[in-house]
């Protein structure tokens, strides 16, 4: 099958389309041809290890000191079809359209992949087309695990920071599904698009500090770790959640604690754990017409570094696309959708 290959840490040049035997599904496994994956920011720290100080080691003792050994095709987001089982799986047949992650075990920059039968993978809604099933598994399933430990009430204020992405657009669309006021705060010509899918309010971080506005939130989500930690912290109402997905340093994770024990308000961060009932939820709304995916380019397996370094100029709003089998309408029915 073909494959992305993954030689170095670098720039996207390291990312090299090779022929490599096709895997077969252990007797817990499925074998799923996938039809989308999704190239992600996630997926460029990863390839050259931009992570924080206190990420980085142990990623390098995960993927290979020196370079990756031990997980050399990337890609961790998919939709596809079961295409082979092992003889214990009973959750899944052949031919059965699915969706999710394969969370450490990557390989989904691929034709093949097997994951566990009990993995976060869910039957895909026939309705949803696989490029807009695909990305669900980083930026549905991280938005949902968040917005629920937050507990939002109907009519709450939500903030989410970092809203253009992929997390973002997702969290945007579940936040007001969960009855929330939602604020957005990105950048440009992202803004258009986060209104058209249901922000009420729009903030341009570049024009705005959201946290010196005067504007108090029962709920920021902070999806990049970038906003100020206290002055955050001050633009919480009483019994505010302060969401930090993404802590930049333990530093942080100390002070949220304090902040948590001595006030009113919590600091969260929870590492998400990728859940196949959480996916099923997400289908739901999907199948539902309720949540929808952005997406901004789709480019085919073979051009992939193409694809991670536009993904690394920042102007992607949602989410990039890679298909292993050309739909060459996979924009129209993203677009369509939004309509
Ligand atoms: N913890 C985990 O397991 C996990 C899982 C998935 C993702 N992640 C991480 O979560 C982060 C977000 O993921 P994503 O896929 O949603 O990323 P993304 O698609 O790159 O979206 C991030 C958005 O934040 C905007 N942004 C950048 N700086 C900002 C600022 N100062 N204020 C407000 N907005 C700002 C970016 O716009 P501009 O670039 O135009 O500024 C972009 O639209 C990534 O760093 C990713 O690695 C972590």
């Amino acid at each position: 099958m073909q494959a992305i290959v993954w030689t170095q840490y670098g720039s996207p040049d390291v990312l090299k389309l090779r022929e490599v035997p096709k895997p077969a599904p252990k007797s817990n496994e499925i074998l799923i041809k996938i039809h989308a994956t999704t190239a992600t920011t996630g997926d460029c720290e990863m390839r050259n290890l931009r992570f924080p100080y206190w990420i980085r080691l142990p990623m390098r003792l995960y993927l290979g000191l020196r370079k990756p050994t031990r997980v050399t095709i990337p890609g961790t987001y998919l939709a596809g079809e079961v295409e082979a089982i092992g003889a214990d799986v009973s959750r899944f047949s052949v031919g059965d359209q699915v969706f999710g992650t394969t969370l450490f075990g990557f390989g989904t920059y691929a034709e093949y992949v097997c994951v566990p039968e009990k993995g976060a993978i869910a039957p895909k809604p026939a309705a949803v087309s696989y490029e807009a099933a695909a990305p669900v598994g980083l930026g549905g399933l991280e938005a949902l695990h968040f917005l629920t430990i937050a507990n939002i009430q109907s009519g709450e204020k939500v903030l989410i920071n970092g809203a253009g992405g992929s997390i973002g657009t997702y969290g945007i669309q579940i936040a007001k599904h969960f009855g929330a006021e939602v604020t957005a705060v990105d950048s440009g010509e992202k803004l258009k698009k986060l209104r058209q899918i249901g922000a009420d309010g729009v903030i341009d971080y570049t024009q705005q500090d959201f946290s010196q506005n005067g504007q108090h939130y029962d709920v920021i989500f902070d999806i990049i770790g970038k906003s100020p930690f206290s002055a955050s912290v001050r633009s919480l109402n009483p019994n505010g959640r302060y969401l930090i997905a993404n802590p930049t340093g333990l530093i942080q994770v100390v002070r949220g604690k304090l902040v948590s024990r001595n006030s009113d308000r919590k600091v969260l961060f929870e590492m998400t754990s990728p859940k196949a009932k959480d996916l099923a939820f997400l289908a739901e709304l999907m199948e539902a017409g309720k949540l929808h995916t952005v997406i901004d380019r789709c480019y085919p397996l073979a051009q992939i570094a193409d694809a991670h370094r536009y993904v690394e100029t920042g102007q992607k709003v949602g989410n990039v696309i890679i298909t292993t089998s050309p739909h060459a309408d996979a924009q129209d029915k993203a677009d369509a959708s939004l309509e």
